[in-house]
């Protein structure tokens, strides 16, 4: 009997050790982990650096009121800005909490100064979170199901089409909000020109641009942030999962222009930006944001994508492969949780995503021998699908 309520389906693996991008469970088996508990262990497990800066973080106050100075805060805020545009960061404690915020911040700018926009365009088949504001952000009737009525003001347009979005502006549109890459809905890419001609068509309209790079956010595409691959600029974005390496954080950072509409007391969170958290994520972003190590993710991403066109070479049923960086997804003309299952028996986790798509986010700390090692296990599973 479990006193937990069953909000998740779960395996029955139990993990109790981890190192590098390897998991062990009770019974010392060893497991390749291409998900990194979906996109946030970036540097694996037991990772030297951020242990020792966790044990002396632990010695100091973990939690300070917000009302004080938190000098961790400040340089996180400045280290995550500095490379990308002048913008001002709130920190928070999960995806979900960093585009509520993102949400909040934008009608607060729609109140002064657009006559009271308020509603925020956002895309078919997407995944912003689990909170009321943001399930009602999400594009997918499962995620919404059971919780009307949702929060109003969100209207949803065809992810990738710019004439669908363009159907739906009006005067009180205050926001457009997508993901670079829709990790949920299937790892499926915004197309370059999407997203340049959606920047250019909001900026004139004066319609600001929100990026929800919670899944593609720290390095996961190779970039610092996507819409730098992208060469798009937004008004705010949002970063969560991987930014403190396994500990629980959410930003949302607003373009400096803007971020005049935030004033004291109109958002706020308990526990969010505290001296642990952001003093370990600091390590994460000083690591991620050298050039080398972001080379080196589009290297081994560019590495992977080539031995999993391989695949689609060789197995019919694979539809297609799609990603960018160390994020990926194969689409399958049928459906993946059982090849997850057995994935798992051969000690390889992956995940199944929009029923199709096998996602794979590897810790960016990857190699490729082990690259090589978790295809070669999906192409033993592949051929005995094929003979099945
Ligand atoms: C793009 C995106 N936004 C938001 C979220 C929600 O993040 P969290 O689960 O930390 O609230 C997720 C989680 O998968 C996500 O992928």
């Amino acid at each position: 009997m479990s006193f937990l309520l069953p909000t998740y389906s779960r395996y029955g693996v139990k993990f109790v050790s981890g190192k590098g991008p390897y998991l062990y469970d009770e019974n010392g088996k060893e497991y390749l982990d291409f998900l990194s508990g979906i996109g946030v262990n970036i540097f694996g497990y037991a990772y030297s650096p951020l242990v020792e800066k966790l044990k002396t973080l632990a010695e100091k106050p973990w939690h300070l009121s917000n009302y004080f100075q938190i000098d961790s805060q400040e340089e996180l805020a400045g280290e995550i800005v500095r490379s990308l545009f002048p913008a001002k960061v709130f920190f928070s404690n999960s995806g979900a909490e960093a585009n509520e915020a993102a949400i909040k911040f934008a009608r607060l700018y729609g109140k002064k100064r657009k006559n009271g926009a308020y509603k925020i365009l956002v895309a078919e088949n997407s995944f912003h979170g689990r909170t009321l504001a943001t399930v009602s952000a999400t594009g997918q009737e499962k995620v919404q199901k059971g919780f009307d009525p949702l929060c109003p003001g969100f209207e949803f347009f065809k992810f990738n089409d710019l004439a669908s979005l363009l159907d739906r502006v009006s005067e009180e549109v205050v926001a457009v909000m997508v993901e670079p890459i829709q990790g949920e809905g299937g790892v499926i890419p915004a197309e370059v020109d999407f997203l340049y001609n959606l920047r250019q068509e909001t900026r004139k309209r004066g319609i600001l641009l929100i990026l929800d790079e919670v899944q593609t956010g720290v390095g996961r595409t190779g970039d610092l942030y996507a819409f730098q691959g992208y060469g798009v600029q937004p008004d705010i974005f949002t970063s969560a999962k991987a930014l403190a390496g396994g500990l629980p954080i959410g930003a949302t950072i607003v373009h400096e222009e803007i971020s005049d509409v935030v004033t004291p007391g109109v958002h706020g969170s308990t526990f969010g930006g505290n001296p642990l958290v952001t003093g370990v994520a600091l390590e994460v972003i000083r690591r991620v944001k050298d050039p080398e190590f972001l080379a080196g993710v589009r290297e081994k991403g560019e590495y992977l994508r080539d031995k999993l066109l391989q695949l689609k070479m060789k197995f019919s049923f694979v539809e297609e492969v799609r990603g960018r960086g160390l994020m990926w997804g194969i689409l399958l003309k049928i459906k993946c949780g059982e090849i997850v299952q057995r994935a798992l028996e051969r000690g390889l986790i992956v995940n199944c995503t929009a029923e199709r798509v096998v996602r794979l986010l590897p810790p960016l700390i990857v190699e490729k021998g082990e690259i090589d090692r978790a295809v070669s296990i999906i192409e033993e599973l592949f051929r005995e699908i094929e003979e099945d």
